[in-house]
């Protein structure tokens, strides 16, 4: 049975895809992830007992990763290891720069060495930046990232390519757009509408709330991904993403409303906390991406569409309160505080949020 190495395999989108190896029972897994805030033991509790292997660690660390390479021997490596959040990148963007460009450039390393068959990079439709009012962006075009994220995980996309094109690595790309599904930390827009919904909080809605994104059920991302990473040509970048384009206004009533069918309560009266707060500086107004390369190439196309993806992801959260009083305990407060209570860390205002 071939070995995959997934790194990042405890946070939101790679614990989706180690269940869906694990599923599969054709692939053995190794999951490299350092338990960040984001990472969680609990996201990938249920394949406890498989015949996978579970490493605590940081993809920066060389001689670690080294030493998987050596006893493990993957056919592939599947980076999904990052610093995620655009919010944080803006408060601070050093941890950033170490993980999404200097791990990657350490896995890069450690592949010259030990050779693998297919290093399958995990990017983001926001290295192209904002589309507002432009035709969506295909693979060949321009990197323009507005965030210290976006920036980061820009440069780690050209790192991959130079060392493809300099030391003949076997690399891929994917560029998913937003992803949204069980398990999804409560720091991006659907998990925190959905958490802040449920516990009677308000729900906190950047600028004028038209800023426009395309949203992507987390399984049909990863079902994506194996599909690139199975039948993908290395060397090329593949974008994944749906054409659902909602803006932020239309997700945060699709939740109220879900909401509101779910505790049978009224969507207006939830819709009522929806507030209007200081604006995300650099904050793009829109993401739309070209995804015909990979409907074409490796035949994947999604199988969730938004309204039936936004009731399963309500449905899992009312399921699953306890997680989400688990992971909001301690540093998530003082995250939320610099953020919400004091725009942007900077001690004004963002509105009534408290
Ligand atoms: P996440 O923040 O939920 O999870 C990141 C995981 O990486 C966590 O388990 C964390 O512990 C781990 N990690 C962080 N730094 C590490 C390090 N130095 N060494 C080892 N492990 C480390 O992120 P996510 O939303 O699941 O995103 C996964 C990948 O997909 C990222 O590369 C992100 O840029 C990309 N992406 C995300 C989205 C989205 O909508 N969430 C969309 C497109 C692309
Ligand atoms: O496009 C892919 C990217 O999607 C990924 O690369 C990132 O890892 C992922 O975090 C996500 O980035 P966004 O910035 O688009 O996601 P986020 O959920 O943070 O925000 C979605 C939109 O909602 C964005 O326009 C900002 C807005 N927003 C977000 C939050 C957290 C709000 O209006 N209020 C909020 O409280």
């Amino acid at each position: 049975m071939k070995t995959i190495l997934v790194t990042g395999g405890c946070g939101f989108i790679g614990s989706s895809f180690v269940k869906l190896l694990s599923a599969q029972r054709r692939y053995r897994v190794v999951n490299l992830d350092k338990l960040t805030y984001a990472g969680n033991l609990e996201n990938t509790a249920d394949l406890a007992g498989k015949d996978n292997r579970f490493v605590q660690g940081d993809i920066c660390d060389r001689a670690l990763v080294e030493r998987i390479f050596k006893d493990e021997k993957p056919w592939a490596i599947v980076n999904f290891a990052a610093e995620s959040h655009v919010d944080r990148s803006i408060l601070d963007a050093a941890p950033f720069l170490r993980t999404n460009i200097g791990g990657v450039q350490t896995l890069l390393e450690a592949i010259r060495s030990c050779p693998v068959e297919r290093f399958l990079h995990i990017s983001t439709d926001e290295v192209y930046g904002d589309k507002e009012g432009q035709a969506s962006s295909s693979e060949g075009s321009p990197l323009l990232p507005s965030s210290p994220y976006a920036a980061t995980k820009a440069a780690a996309d050209l790192l991959c390519f130079s060392y493809r094109r300099t030391y003949g690595l076997p690399v891929i790309v994917t560029r998913s757009s937003n992803n949204y599904g069980p398990y999804q930390f409560p720091e991006k827009l659907i998990p925190l509408l959905i958490r802040n919904g449920l516990n009677d909080l308000e729900l906190p809605i950047y600028g004028d709330g038209k800023q426009i994104r395309d949203w992507l059920y987390v399984e049909d991302n990863c079902r994506a991904i194996l599909s690139v990473l199975e039948k993908g040509q290395i060397g090329c970048i593949y974008n994944i993403g749906t054409g659902e384009e909602r803006t932020n206004l239309d997700v945060a009533e699709a939740i109220c409303v879900t909401i509101a069918e779910r505790k049978k309560l009224n969507a207006k009266t939830i819709a009522e906390r929806i507030r209007y707060v200081a604006d995300r500086p650099g904050h793009d107004r829109r993401y739309a991406i070209d995804t015909s390369k990979v409907r074409a190439e490796v035949g994947w196309k999604p199988d969730v569409d938004f309204a039936a993806g936004i009731k399963k992801t309500v449905d899992w959260y009312l399921d699953h309160l306890d997680w989400i009083s688990r992971v909001t305990s301690g540093e998530y407060r003082n995250y939320y505080e610099s953020v919400y209570a004091h725009a942007w860390g900077k001690g004004q205002s963002a509105g009534r949020i408290s």
